[in-house]
């Protein structure tokens, strides 16, 4: 063979990646098989020498003996020579009334499921593992942050259900997903449907498919499932990245408000004080390339005519890539997460100077009659001038006090880290009475 059919033949294959996609080609191919026999296309004792012959190539696959050849390109190709070798000429009947591309369609929406319900189960353990150590540190108040300046107080077991919701939400995003890859593409044939008297419904129910497609051209050409996986793919590390900074940072010897578990973090191999938080970093760093993915894909798609083009097999390698980035990521965090210590002492020593209550001084004025911007103001030159003295505010004598109002009594004493969070008693406020309730809600949510 000439240098160049062998540069195109690389080319074109999609062997190398493709292969992944035995099972479910094989799966797909046994239930087409079984409904051409039902509706007397193909001959029963055919169907039965074709599955036997699926079943054994599977086997083969599976033992790591089959022989992948580049020059058959793909999956497909490959799978039905094979099947030619077993059983002989009867092996062309199995592509009757089906096409490459409904059957790539049909493999991916295959994959694809089985993925969603896995990611969904990891996203559940991932919540767990937040739930837990939300329960185990209950009591526990540290500071809110906004533009991570320290705001107000808050118990650590909102913060970490703050995460719980938005992995919820990402569960629900792929629940979604889950509707649009349920369909199934097979009968559509090249582009057009096929010239036989095929039974749809009958292949759906075989494999467990809530729909079949109602457009053929669009069967064949749409990729939108794969592009919601990777979307909401993306969505999910948005927030692991999200989580995995705030465990980087809290994990400094500045903050020094947890430590994480040595068996997720490294030495440094010249700084001998050093426990670098790799694995968070590296979600955080993943993040890009799941990114990336979701573009390359919504790319690859973006001026394609009806119906299928070759240009769609590049949807694979970033799918794949996607899954196994995010599966991964999920699986290790979920370990994470259950390693780390909280620092109690670091954290309340971080709210040492108590200026973190200014809300709260600011809402007891109001109480006292005085409007909130004017209570603002008064807590402002407040605490510029306890900052000047260097005073916390319960330094401040009330002699003090009423040199900016004179509305602060003993009671101003009464205010702290507890009752400022204790205050915040609406429904999804940090109360300790809101977060108990948002525990049971968080626990109940796992089991569903
Ligand atoms: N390997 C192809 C893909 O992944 C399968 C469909 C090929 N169809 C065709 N007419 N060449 O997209």
């Amino acid at each position: 063979m000439k240098d160049s059919n062998k540069q195109v033949q690389g080319y074109v294959a999609s062997i190398p990646f493709d292969r992944r996609l035995y099972r479910q080609d094989i799966e797909g191919s046994i239930a087409h098989a079984r409904m051409l026999a039902r509706q007397e296309i193909i001959a029963e004792s055919e169907a039965e020498t074709i599955i036997e012959g699926l079943k054994s190539i599977q086997e083969e696959i599976e033992q790591g003996k089959f022989q992948f050849k580049t020059e058959l390109e793909d999956i497909h190709m490959n799978i039905e020579a094979g099947l030619f070798e077993k059983i002989g000429d009867v092996a062309g009947k199995l592509h009757t009334a089906r096409s490459r591309n409904d059957q790539i369609a049909l493999d991916l929406r295959l994959f694809l499921r089985e993925e969603i319900s896995k990611t969904i189960d990891e996203l559940r353990a991932l919540q767990s593992s937040l739930v837990e150590l939300a329960e185990a540190n209950e009591a526990v108040i540290m500071p809110g942050y906004t533009h991570l300046q320290q705001a107000q107080p808050i118990l650590l077991a909102h913060h970490l259900l703050a995460y719980f919701e938005m992995f919820q939400r990402d569960r629900e995003r792929f629940h979604d997903c889950m509707k649009r890859a349920d369909v199934l593409p097979l009968g559509s044939g090249a582009l057009a449907g096929v010239p036989y008297p095929v039974d749809r419904e009958l292949v759906a129910r075989e494999l467990d498919f809530s729909k079949v497609s109602t457009n053929s051209l669009d069967a064949v050409s749409d990729r939108d499932f794969v592009i919601e996986y990777e979307a909401a793919a993306a969505v999910t590390m948005m927030h692991l990245s999200r989580l995995a900074e705030e465990l980087i940072l809290w994990s400094s010897r500045e903050f020094g408000f947890i430590e994480i578990g040595e068996a997720y973090t490294t030495g440094s191999s010249i700084m001998p004080q050093k426990k670098n938080p790799d694995v968070a970093e590296l979600a955080r760093g993943k993040t890009g390339r799941v990114y990336g993915n979701l573009m390359g894909i919504l790319t690859t798609m973006k001026a394609l005519p009806l119906a299928y083009n070759r240009d769609m097999q590049e949807d694979k390698e970033g799918l794949f890539d996607t899954v196994d980035t995010l599966h991964s990521s999920l699986e290790v965090f979920a370990g994470m997460i259950k390693t780390i210590k909280i620092n109690t002492e670091r954290i309340y020593q971080a709210m040492k100077t108590d200026y973190i209550l200014a809300t709260d001084l600011a809402d007891y004025l109001v109480k006292k009659g005085l409007p909130f911007r004017e209570a603002h103001g008064v807590v402002a030159k407040l605490a510029e001038y306890a900052m000047s003295k260097g005073k916390n505010f319960r330094e401040l004598s009330l002699k003090e006090y009423h040199n900016f109002s004179p509305l602060f009594t003993d009671d101003v004493y009464a205010i702290t880290l507890e009752s400022s969070a204790a205050a915040r008693s609406i429904p999804g406020g940090t109360s300790p009475r809101q977060v108990e309730k948002a525990l049971s809600r968080a626990k109940r949510l796992i089991r569903e």
